[in-house]
């Protein structure tokens, strides 16, 4: 299977974009794989700090691969938002194919430096490395901050960094939005012009789909999605659970998972339209 610069690279070709998507057990896991099955597409799986510290680094890398197999999908393992390198190492170590370095928050210089060396570390495993530049507001942090990334900035952090993809604040937020978000696509395709990094958009849970889209046609490559995945399982269980007394689990999440399964099949066919 190819690398995922390589299926960037593609992708760029084509003006195309995968979803990435973040899963949390089993069932999250199986749920996305089951959507890029039936929908015969690639899919970037995604797991935070947080889902590692819940499974284990090891069970969270290997059921991933297993369930990869089982599925027959192609889709890539990926570490979103790491911020410790020392968390980055052990993932690669661990097989995962692409990792973000995750220093937005620092000063630029410091970002540059961190996800240098990042590049560095991801070199000998043929791994993507992402980073971000600029303020995309994580889960309650302030939506109104806003501090969008600037094209000459890309372009010298791309350049300096050697990173194979780039998460860009064009006007997203992770989480769901009190108001319509309002990407600015103009300076997305200004980064476009900039840079050959993969663009990145977070915070893809309550994009308008033609937003979505547009986004796609102007270079983001790869679209993140969490917020409604999670919201999607647990209000499918919270209806679900009074209505029955099932013990057997077995039997309780599958309403859940088709739940999930459906709307990232919506959502897999609305980006490859694109
Ligand atoms: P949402 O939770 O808003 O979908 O964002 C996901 C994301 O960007 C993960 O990095």
């Amino acid at each position: 299977m190819r690398s995922l610069q390589e299926q960037f690279t593609n992708l760029s070709k084509n003006n195309k974009a995968l979803l990435a998507v973040n899963f949390y057990n089993f069932e999250t896991l199986s749920a996305i794989l089951k959507a890029a099955a039936a929908q015969n597409t690639g899919i970037i799986l995604q797991s935070t700090k947080s889902t590692i510290d819940y499974l284990g680094l090891e069970v969270t890398a290997k059921l991933a691969r297993a369930a990869i197999n089982q599925y027959k999908v192609d889709a890539w393992l990926h570490l979103d938002h790491a911020k410790d390198t020392d968390l980055i190492k052990k993932a690669l170590d661990a097989g995962y194919d692409s990792v973000m370095i995750d220093a937005s928050e620092q000063p630029i210089a410091n970002n540059r430096k961190v996800t240098r060396q990042v590049v560095e570390m991801a070199k000998p495993y043929g791994a993507n490395v992402e980073a971000e530049l600029g303020y995309i507001a994580k889960l309650g942090q302030s939506k109104e901050k806003a501090a969008f990334t600037q094209p000459d900035e890309a372009q010298q952090f791309v350049e300096f960094t050697g990173v194979d993809a780039l998460a860009v604040a064009i006007g997203s937020a992770h989480g769901f939005y009190d108001k319509e978000p309002n990407l600015d696509i103009e300076l997305l395709s200004q980064i476009q012009e900039c840079t050959p990094a993969a663009l990145v958009l977070h915070g893809g849970s309550g994009i308008p789909d033609h937003q979505i889209q547009a986004a796609i046609q102007n270079g983001i490559r790869k679209i993140n999605v969490a917020t409604e995945v999670k919201n999607g399982f647990m209000n499918t269980l919270r209806d679900q659970l009074p209505k029955s007394d099932e013990i057997d689990l077995r039997k309780v999440f599958p309403t859940a998972i088709n739940h999930v399964q459906n709307l990232l099949e919506e959502k897999i066919s609305m980006v490859n339209k694109a």
